[in-house]
């Protein structure tokens, strides 16, 4: 038995008896999990924190802005059809995809596709576990440009046993993806990459994709046989001047190796809900994803009621377009706040964060004084920012700040408290 295997566990019950738990008595998979958590740090941070008095989560992409708009139209759905109770479809009930397929065509993908070619699973992380569980086999890579959503290596590396080999992105040039850096990634990876996996709009800089930017990324992975993901969850959260651009629209038909995600948990501020899409016009990979759907479906009664509402379409259209300016006028004052803080920051289009240059803040240009950094911030100031290693950044010193998990003005007091550890 190793060390980690042998290492004992100790977890306090409500009683406050404590439990002593030898990891040992778990399969070497189950004991790797208990004791190296996928969860960044900061995130087991932010759930030892939450709730307590004066403590500032500024670290967690959701978006609680919609609510007031979102919980009276669930209200006036009324009771759901008993049909919800029971078992369906574990990849979606056949009337949702139906209406999902209308509704993506005209919100999201820009073109209709056919609900036969929608896959529906409990969030989108769900379904990028699924999808790259069912493109690669363990040990393989998938490439992935930074700075990145943090989530994906759990995603990726918990059970589905892959490697995530990143394409990194440079300050120098706002961190704009280059084809070079890809080719210089897929050669430097010591496991075969089966995928890239490309997030439109980009989490954490809140950028928008142009169709040139998406014609590279796609001619780039179509000339190396690659499986390409097209990560659009934040497709409707878009406020900038750039237009939002579906991969989808660029393509009379997405081929074997395209596939599309998107979900209600960021655009319709639902991320409790869970309720991921999956778009692909490969019958195989959607019927393996099929045989695997059981384990991760998405509950009726919440099918039904996302169902009632994409249906409504003059309430959709009232949605989206509050959402948009809120966003807007959110990110224009967290922007503000920052600027006259003296808080350099990425502009930012989309999404529901901002990326913060604290490069000034830091003594050394080290991952271990942006680690430093953070915990400082979270132990003097109460503020939980999500640190640059996280989400791999290659160059020390930038944090992602989310702005739409909280009201403005506790953000905005939380922007004020980073003066408190700026050096003088
Ligand atoms: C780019 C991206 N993909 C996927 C997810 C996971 O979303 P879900 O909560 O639907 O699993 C997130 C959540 O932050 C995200 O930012």
């Amino acid at each position: 038995m190793s060390r980690a295997e042998a290492k004992e566990i100790h977890r306090e019950r409500p009683s406050g008896y404590i439990a002593v738990m030898r990891a040992g008595s778990l399969s070497r998979r189950g004991a790797r999990l208990v004791g190296d958590s996928p969860m960044p740090e900061y995130i087991l941070e932010h759930f030892g924190r939450a709730g307590s008095e004066g403590y500032v989560p500024l670290c967690i992409a959701e978006n609680k802005l919609m609510g007031d708009l979102l919980l009276p139209a669930m209200a006036r759905l009324g009771t759901p059809p008993e049909h919800v109770l029971g078992y369906d479809a574990m990849v979606g009930n056949a009337g949702f995809r139906e209406r999902l397929a209308g509704f993506m065509a005209t919100r999201v993908l820009g073109r209709r596709v056919d609900p036969s070619q929608i896959a529906v699973l409990a969030g989108a992380g769900t379904v990028l576990e699924t999808v790259f569980y069912v493109l690669c086999d363990p040990g393989d890579a998938v490439l992935v440009p930074t700075p990145s959503y943090a989530g994906f290596w759990a995603d990726l590396e918990t059970r589905d046993e892959l490697t995530v080999v990143t394409a990194d992105g440079a300050s120098a040039n706002g961190f704009r993806l280059d084809v070079e850096r890809l080719d210089a990634a897929l050669a430097a990876s010591e496991h075969p990459v089966k995928a890239l996996l490309f997030t439109n709009p980009d989490n954490p800089m809140g950028r928008v994709a142009t169709p040139g930017e998406i014609e590279r990324v796609l001619e780039w992975s179509s000339r190396r046989g690659l499986h390409v993901v097209f990560d659009e969850i934040y497709a409707l959260s878009v406020f900038g001047d750039t237009a939002f651009t579906s991969v989808a629209a660029l393509r009379p038909d997405l081929g074997e190796f395209l596939h599309i995600v998107w979900a209600f948990s960021k655009d319709f501020g639902a991320s409790g809900l869970r309720c991921g899409v999956l778009v692909s016009e490969n019958r195989a990979l959607l019927d393996a994803v099929g045989a695997l759907a059981y384990w991760g479906a998405t509950s009726g009664h919440t099918q039904w009621m996302l169902s009632e509402l994409i249906a409504d379409d003059a309430w959709v259209d009232a949605y989206c377009a509050t959402l948009e300016e809120r966003l807007r006028d959110t990110y224009t004052q967290v922007s503000e706040a920052l600027s006259k803080a003296g808080i350099p920051h990425l502009p930012a289009e989309g999404g529901i964060f901002v990326v913060c240059d604290l490069r000034g803040f830091l003594g050394d240009a080290t991952e271990v004084a942006e680690h430093a950094l953070w915990k400082r911030i979270l132990d003097e100031t109460q503020v939980n920012l999500t640190p640059g290693a996280a989400c791999r950044i290659a160059e020390p010193g930038f944090m992602r700040l989310c702005y739409a998990a909280e009201p403005l003005p506790v953000v905005l007091e939380g922007i004020q408290r980073l003066e408190l550890v700026r050096p003088r």
